[in-house]
């Protein structure tokens, strides 16, 4: 199969690499003419495990190109990929489909022969009927059928989540189209996973019915590990004992200091926003946003707490500022409101983070850069586990405690047990792990 992917951010770049990888001839396009020739000269814009390698093995084998320009490799197509960015609007969170629709109308013009077009972004319910008709309005004689194929990958864990999906979900009604998605995926019945056809605004709709879940599912085990807290219960066990339960299932279930990252929090806002324009009010949805967002801003006063209520003066080490580990993107980090409440209440903050420095500095020019956790908690009254890079999990704990002004950490996100942290003589505050009576 022929593919053009155009848009070479996260998902177009990993989609496309894949697909490649299938064996597939894949050429993915981008209006950014110095990313198409970092990408020619191999470099990778984002950080994501394994990306680099699975690029060059690609592009040697010559499956893989690079181009700024779409008119031949949309022509040659059987199937055109729309993978370019959907922000949310400004002012009124409602997703950005400008670069779609431009994206649309310039495939539109290139065609040549039966194309499915195939919206990867994530788009509003009703995108692939627009695009559908701007299509339709540039190239009256076109031979297409518009699909929608979410994408369901996690960062840092992309790669594998592309080829070992739980799902590939495609909405298109028309069978020609049904018949080249089909072609396209079938590397992957290998691995059992199932290809469910459905409708195309359907299809829209579970990209944005999964996320919003998730979404849901992480709020509420981080209301039930505040209560954990005051009643002396540990929500860890507490998502255990729920999770166990095949109806529930165990993952994400991490309490933690607020989900962030690129999707959940732009999805979540878009999805209400959708259903407003159908005036549907979606009052669980809502309510997570706005949960998620004061618990974000809550975690500044809960390390002012752990030092006693005033940070004044205080000086707080920050491991870890991206979203989540394995990952250099900073967007809707939890870290960002955590930072800046500090320095609100007076603190002055030592951060560190694996990959995500430099990401980091602009959106937190106001604070220091250290190159290792040791060096970061030097002279701290506090230390702040933010996000769960492998490498925060077997700190040398007596290191850090002769380092630091004051031995205290507040873990938010549970990676070390309070006994041994007690053990070390640390003040140890995490999240949702209450102490029971009598234990
Ligand atoms: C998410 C979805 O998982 C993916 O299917 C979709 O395509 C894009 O959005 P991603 O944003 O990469 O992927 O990260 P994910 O691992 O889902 O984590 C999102 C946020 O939730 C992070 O801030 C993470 O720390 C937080 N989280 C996740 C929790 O706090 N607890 C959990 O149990 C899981």
């Amino acid at each position: 199969m022929r593919i053009a992917m155009i848009g070479t951010g996260y998902v177009g770049l990993v989609s496309g690499a894949c697909f490649a990888d299938f064996g597939h001839q894949v050429t993915c396009v981008d209006k950014d003419a110095g990313k198409i020739a970092a990408l020619l000269r191999g470099e990778i814009p984002i950080f994501e495990p394994g990306l680099d390698d699975l690029v060059a093995s690609n592009v040697k084998a010559k499956r893989l190109d690079f181009t700024t320009d779409l008119t031949g490799p949309v022509a040659e197509a059987d199937a055109v990929f729309i993978a370019v960015g959907t922000p949310s609007r400004r002012g009124d969170g409602h997703a950005d489909l400008t670069y779609v629709h431009s994206a649309a109308r310039e495939i539109a013009a290139a065609l040549s022969g039966f194309t499915v077009v195939v919206t990867k972004s994530t788009v509003p319910v009703g995108t692939g009927d627009e695009v559908e008709r701007l299509i339709r309005e540039t190239n009256p004689s076109a031979d297409v059928a518009v699909a929608s194929n979410p994408e369901f990958l996690r960062e840092g864990a992309a790669i594998r989540d592309f080829k070992f999906p739980d799902r590939i979900v495609v909405g298109t009604s028309d069978e020609r189209a049904r018949k080249v998605m089909g072609d396209i995926y079938r590397p992957l019945s290998l691995n059992q996973a199932p290809l469910m056809f459905t409708a195309r605004r359907t299809a829209e709709l579970i990209k944005y019915a999964a996320n919003a879940f998730l979404a849901t599912k992480i709020t509420f085990i981080n209301e039930i590990a505040d209560l954990s807290e005051k009643v002396g219960a540990n929500v860890q066990e507490v998502a255990r004992g729920i999770g166990l339960d095949n109806r529930i299932g165990s993952k994400f279930l991490h309490a933690g200091p607020g989900f962030g990252g690129s999707c959940f929090p732009k999805d979540t806002r878009a999805l209400v926003k959708i259903a407003l324009d159908h005036d549907v009010q979606l009052r669980i949805v809502e309510a997570v946003l706005g949960v998620n967002d004061n618990r974000k801003r809550a975690m500044a006063r809960k390390v002012a707490n752990a030092v006693g209520g005033n940070l004044r003066g205080k000086t707080v080490a920050v491991l870890g500022l991206t979203f989540k580990p394995d990952t250099d993107d900073m967007r809707e980090a939890p870290s960002i409101p955590l930072v800046t409440g500090l320095l609100d209440m007076g603190a002055k903050v030592r951060a560190h983070d694996p990959v995500g420095m430099e990401q980091a500095r602009k959106e937190l020019p106001d604070i220091e850069y250290c190159e290792d956790p040791y060096e970061c908690v030097r002279g701290a009254d506090a230390l702040v586990i933010v996000t769960e890079w492998v490498q925060f999990r077997a700190l040398d704990l007596d290191r850090i405690k002769s380092a630091m002004a004051q031995p205290v950490v507040v873990d938010l996100r549970n990676i070390y047990r309070a006994d041994d942290m007690a053990a070390h003589g640390f003040v140890y505050e995490s999240i949702g792990r209450g102490v029971e009576p009598g234990l």
